[in-house]
């Protein structure tokens, strides 16, 4: 064999399938950024990563000491701790004042591992798949990677970013939809949809047998109005949510899906698969965070006021174009007054500024360019500081102009 011939082999015994050809995060690359400058003793303020910044409530490290110093901590089974299914089935009788039996239940590794198992137990490869844009990457990401085709369906501010049946219907009619993914309150708009618009979306997917599932990751963190979830109004539909928002427990990775009860045994079987359980300590911290409800209700408190803030004080710095969102921890403001390059304006603003804030094309690649999404989920103290240097840094950019 010639060398030509070897090299040519190798190279292609180590070249990565076309599936994992997914785009980067970009908020990660805006992170990276901001660190480099924290490890040259700058100061930032992070606005770019949806995290946080209390930690998990007291009740659930207490119980993770507990369990490390008296248990083992061994596999679950494939669903869950069945005392953490049956305590968030009572979290949906508490909130929603709806009946969800523990059954359908399903603990994940966050709301990324549901994602994973309910788009392999919902469709097959070549699938057509809604979902909105902008809307969270990894949706359009993990769905390519497992071989689906991504539909997106462009959302607007004048519609306040639902999906309407009119226009799940219309992307239906020019090929069909096998599913539909939404989320409200949504990321990076931060506006959720109504009673109303949410049933009447559910009702005509299902009315056309197209699979419906509510990532409601941000639900607990509604200031507009209380957020409705997808399991009150239809039992076929697919509900993901996770203890790293409202519960302050990203780095845990937990999270949970209500599935419908034809789908419990393949999950099950996936989860066995993929994963076998999801880790023990986390599942036990995560049953226990549920009694924190007071700690966590502060810190919500504290993004209303960080919510009120940002509203205020961003059309004074010269953003004046953004919805005042009505949940979650994000404002997505129209930066086109100043660029038509999001990505380069956000890393002028962390390198001059050092505010880091994510670009727009992340979350909708083609409008992305002209829209920053900025995170309230720090301190009010970080909050007006970010204000006054926004404000600083804007009047030096249009003076220079
Ligand atoms: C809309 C949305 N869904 C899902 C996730 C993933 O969260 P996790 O896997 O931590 O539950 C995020 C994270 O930022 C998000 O914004």
């Amino acid at each position: 064999m010639s060398d030509a011939t070897r090299s040519d082999r190798a190279q292609r015994l180590l070249a990565a399938s076309a599936r994992s050809e997914v785009p980067p995060f970009m908020v990660m690359d805006v992170m990276a950024a901001a660190d480099r400058i924290e490890a040259e003793g700058g100061h930032v303020i992070h606005m770019e990563v949806g995290q946080p910044w209390a930690p998990a409530p007291r009740s659930a490290l207490a119980a993770a000491h507990r369990a490390l110093d008296e248990a083992r901590i061994d596999y679950t089974s494939a669903l869950g701790i069945p005392s953490l299914r049956a305590r968030i089935a009572r979290h949906y009788r508490d909130t929603y004042g709806c009946a969800v039996d523990p059954a359908r239940i399903v603990v994940t590794t966050g709301s990324s591992g549901a994602f994973i198992l309910s788009f392999l137990a919902l469709f097959e490869p070549g699938d057509r798949v809604a979902v909105t844009v902008p809307g969270y990457p990894p949706y359009r990401h993990i769905l390519n990677a497992l071989g689906c085709e991504v539909v997106p369906i462009e959302t607007h501010s004048d519609t306040r970013h639902a999906l309407t049946g009119e226009m799940l219907l219309a992307a239906h009619r020019k090929a069909p939809l096998k599913g539909v993914l939404i989320a409200s309150p949504a990321n990076p708009t931060g506006t959720m949809m109504t009673r109303a618009a949410l049933s009447e979306l559910i009702a005509v997917a299902e009315s056309e047998g197209i699979r419906f599932i509510s990532d409601e990751i941000y639900h607990g963190l509604d200031y507009a109005f209380p957020a409705v979830t997808a399991a009150e109004l239809s039992a076929n539909a697919v509900v993901i949510n996770s203890f790293s928002k409202y519960f302050c427990m990203t780095g845990w990775r937990v999270g949970w899906m209500v599935v419908p009860d034809t789908l419990v045994r393949p999950i099950e079987r996936l989860q066995q698969n993929l994963a076998i359980s999801v880790p023990t300590l986390s599942q036990i911290a995560a049953e226990a965070a549920f009694d924190g409800a007071a700690e966590m209700e502060a810190v919500k408190h504290g993004y209303e006021e960080n919510r009120r803030i940002l509203i205020e004080g961003l059309p004074r710095a010269g953003l004046t174009d953004f919805l005042p969102a009505d949940g979650a921890f994000y404002l997505y403001a129209d930066v086109s007054r100043f660029t038509s390059d999001s990505y380069q304006f956000t890393k002028q603003l962390l390198a001059e500024a050092h505010v880091a804030a994510t670009p727009g094309t992340d979350f909708d690649p083609h409008r992305g360019k002209d829209f920053v999404r900025f995170s309230y989920a720090r301190s009010a103290d970080d909050m007006r500081e970010a204000v006054s240097r926004i404000s600083k840094w804007l009047a030096g950019k249009s003076a220079q102009r």
